[in-house]
């Protein structure tokens, strides 16, 4: 018998950021594989004029459900979605549901954030510092709380190169942050962002730090634990391979290198992108419950809070060189009917470059965008061009440099799993192979994002064989005109 199932029998759970795509699939997992569990509660914000019931039915419409609900149809009725903010006080819940939380919940998950890299610093600040506040105190005051897991991002700690398991201090102070909300506006909060975001690339990267800080300072004797994830990447197995969704800033950008819309990745050959798989953050987070609400030294010995690194750099490196290699080897077995280019990647970090490809692609969009206007459509592909380019800035900076994520917590837990465990929550990241990894992630981007089914692919091939045909005449033309200009130069020099 599994030792986490066992411990998640009976508990009553209570789970931010449930919509999102770590917290469905931590929900999925646990009613499949730990279908003891009683109840799990879900703070859930009205949104998009979508009342909570109407998300609770889109939400579960989802197909990352499909293979419990075939087993028992009702299992879905086990999540309950009370409706708050994790911008609001008291997580905006009403008395009677903060009384039901309070009196009820056993393990807290604190997986809900504004995960957006662009956001601006007030809104990231109240859902992510103002909004973790709140979790706590409310965990605070549960009668028989027994864990509360909060997952934060390996990137919280971007400031260094080497991240080591622990918390760390933020000088600016998650503490003086909730003061800062209280007395400013978010116009003058926004003035400030320079200051807030201090040596970090981009403000959410600079509020989870905030967010661990306040944990640090405040979390008491709360029994808790941080997972902190690198990049998640699509499912590797569960809930189905290669299960990921649109709304993945890497997911998007990397699609719009296999739509042949970007052709430069900004990066050292050398440089490890540090990836997980979706599955491998799930089941570490059940697995970190598992130890913290059994294990005996975090009750006594210890107030130390434990910090669980995740991601791949330590053990199983995946050098930018051999991931581009892989991504352009299956995008030629499995191309996108969408492909607007052949798909080449040039990688570097010469600026002038990047800016030449920037400047001789825009005409071509601009052209495009004539053509479908001349055939009574509108114009899109400006707009998508810039938004990628603008995708693509936000993310440079983690593409371009590397960092070393220690994971001895994570190495020693995953030691301290039996064999059952280790089976049904594995989150060894060490045996992950990239090959086959890459493969499934560029069919799940195809499935779940570019939603094109398996049928499409003949369709697709004569697509891309069309396109590449068209790349290199277009490159040889260059070259001819290339060649003529420089004859031309060296006859009149000479
Ligand atoms: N994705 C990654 O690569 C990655 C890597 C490392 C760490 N993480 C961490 O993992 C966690 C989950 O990330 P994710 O990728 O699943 O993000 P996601 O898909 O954007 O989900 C975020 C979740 O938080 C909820 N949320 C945000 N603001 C809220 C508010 N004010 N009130 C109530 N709910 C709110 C969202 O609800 P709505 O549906 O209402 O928007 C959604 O359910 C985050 O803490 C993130 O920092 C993610």
């Amino acid at each position: 018998m599994s030792e986490i199932k066992k411990f998640f029998d009976g508990k009553t759970i209570f789970l931010t950021g449930a919509t999102g795509y770590l917290g469905s699939a931590l929900i999925e997992k646990l009613l499949r594989c730990c279908s003891g569990v009683k109840i799990i509660y879900c703070v859930v914000r009205v949104k998009q004029s979508l009342s909570i019931e109407q998300r609770y039915e889109e939400w579960c419409s989802s197909v990352i459900f499909d293979k419990i609900k075939e087993n028992n149809n009702d299992v879905l009725k086990k999540v309950v979605f009370v409706k708050g903010d994790l911008g609001e006080n008291r997580l905006g819940l009403n008395d009677e549901d903060f009384d039901v939380l309070t009196n009820e919940v056993n393990c807290v998950f604190h997986v809900g954030a504004e995960v957006k890299f662009v956001d601006v610093i007030d809104r990231l600040l109240l859902n992510n510092v103002f909004g973790t506040n709140e979790t706590l105190l409310l965990a605070k005051q549960v009668k028989n709380l027994q864990t509360f897991v909060y997952v934060s991002s390996a990137f919280a700690q971007c400031n260094k190169y080497t991240v080591e398991e622990t918390m760390y201090e933020n000088e600016l102070n998650g503490e003086n942050m909730l003061m800062l909300l209280k007395m400013f506006d978010g116009k003058r909060l926004n003035e400030m962002s320079p200051i807030i975001l201090n040596d970090f690339p981009n403000p959410y990267t600079a509020t989870k730090s905030l967010a661990e800080d306040l944990i640090r300072r405040t979390a008491g004797d709360l029994p808790i634990a941080v997972v902190r994830p690198t990049i998640i990447t699509p499912a590797l197995e569960e809930p189905l391979p290669g299960w990921t969704n649109q709304y993945q800033t890497y997911v998007k950008l990397f699609t719009f290198y296999a739509i042949g819309l970007s052709h430069i990745m900004p990066t050292r050959p050398g440089t490890a992108l540090d990836v997980i798989p979706l599955d491998y953050v799930v089941n570490l987070i059940l697995a970190t419950t598992w130890e913290l609400g059994s294990s005996h030294c975090f009750k006594n010995a210890t107030k130390a809070i434990k910090v669980y690194n995740q991601g791949t750099t330590h053990h199983n490196p995946l050098p930018l060189k051999k991931f581009e290699t892989l991504l352009d080897r299956y995008d030629s077995m499995l191309p996108s009917n969408r492909k607007m280019w052949h798909r080449f990647v040039l990688l570097t970090t010469n600026g002038i470059m990047k800016q030449l490809m920037f400047v001789f692609h825009l005409p071509i969009m601009f052209l495009l965008d004539v053509a479908n206007i001349l055939l009574g459509k509108s114009p899109k592909y400006v707009k998508l061009y810039q938004k990628m380019h603008f995708l693509l800035s936000l993310s440079e900076h983690f593409i371009e440099n590397s960092w070393l994520f220690k994971t001895n917590n994570t190495k020693r837990l995953w030691e301290k799993l039996d064999e059952v465990d280790k089976k049904i929550f594995n989150f060894d990241e060490s045996t992950i192979d990239w090959d086959s990894a890459v493969y499934t992630f560029v069919n799940g981007s195809r499935l779940y994002v570019l939603k094109e089914t398996p049928d499409t692919l003949p369709k697709a091939q004569v697509r891309r064989h069309i396109l590449k045909v068209l790349h290199y005449f277009t490159v040889f033309v260059y070259l001819c005109i290339f060649l003529v200009l420089v004859t031309l130069l060296l006859k009149c020099l000479l």
